[in-house]
């Protein structure tokens, strides 16, 4: 598969352990902006091929959280950190660690759609430009390759040269999907990345969750949790910077082992 040629270096390199399959391990992180303690000793594991979900209220830490496994958090300079994030058994935090490295294994998909005003077809080649891809029979493969495993090609096949503004929110969001998909990652993580779309347009990124996730490894911040409770494998709660429980989307939800997960889930608070 010619897609795959990018990034081969960089799976032999990090993917000592194909055969575990624990994506991330996060151990007794915490993680500080200024005085702020945002994280508190959070440890996770996050297995291959699932959905895991991360629910809370406003302000618990959800978005601080995805955004620490690919190190985009870093970008704020008062951050701090302690502890470990194993990805594929390496912490990311190793100051030998190459963080280029680790974004093309890890695609990130935002809140609200935020394609570049390029075309729909340079937004996808985007991430395999970069990567020195030139071809543009390789690229065409790409493409044509990822605009259909975000569920998108039939409806855009015909306008790939034009804007990617000119089309609906929820096509936007799913042509940033397939933007991710198109650096052939390892893991997928979504910050509520359906919030700003109609429930049409939510359903056809929630069907295209499902079907991903038997490719990557998803972890998807949601407000909604009927979402999670539709869509998740494991469901983590965060409140106050805390993972309160994390386990499998069904215990959560029908039977919490924590009160205060209780409370949210039953809409007591939140
Ligand atoms: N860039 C930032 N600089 C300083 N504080 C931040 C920043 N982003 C988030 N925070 C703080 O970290 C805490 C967690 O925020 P966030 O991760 O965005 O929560 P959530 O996604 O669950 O709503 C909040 O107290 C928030 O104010
Ligand atoms: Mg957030």
């Amino acid at each position: 598969m010619t897609v795959s040629l990018m990034n081969n270096t960089v799976a032999n390199d990090q993917n000592t352990a194909a055969s575990s399959n624990i994506v991330y391990e996060t151990k007794q992180m915490n993680l500080w902006y200024g005085a702020n303690h945002a994280l508190k000793n959070i440890d996770m594991k996050i297995m291959e091929n699932e959905v895991t979900a991360i629910i809370g209220p406003s302000g618990c830490g959800k978005s601080t959280y995805i955004k620490t496994l690919n190190r985009m958090v870093e970008l704020v300079p008062s951050v701090k950190t302690s502890g470990e994030i194993l990805y594929r058994e390496r912490n990311i935090f190793d100051k030998d660690y190459r963080v280029e490295e680790l974004r093309t294994r890890v695609g990130m998909v935002f809140q609200k759609p935020n394609p570049f005003p390029k075309s729909i077809y340079d937004n996808i080649a985007y991430g395999p430009r970069i990567h020195g891809i030139k071809n543009k029979k390789i690229l065409d493969e790409i493409v044509e390759k990822s605009l259909r495993g975000a569920a998108i090609w039939d409806e855009v096949k015909d306008r790939l040269n034009e804007n990617a503004y000119g089309i609906s929110g929820g096509q936007q969001q799913r042509i940033c999907i397939a933007r991710a998909l198109a650096i052939e990652p390892d893991v997928i993580l979504m910050d509520e990345p359906t919030s700003a779309l109609d429930p049409i347009s939510t359903l056809k990124v929630e069907e295209l969750v499902q079907e991903l996730k038997k490719d990557y490894s998803i972890i998807i911040v949601t407000h909604n949790m009927q979402q999670a409770s539709r869509i998740s494998d494991k469901t983590a709660f965060f409140l106050n910077g805390e993972v309160v429980e994390f386990d499998k989307t069904d215990s959560i939800f029908s039977n919490p082992a924590d009160k205060r997960t209780e409370d949210y889930i039953s809409g007591r608070f939140g």
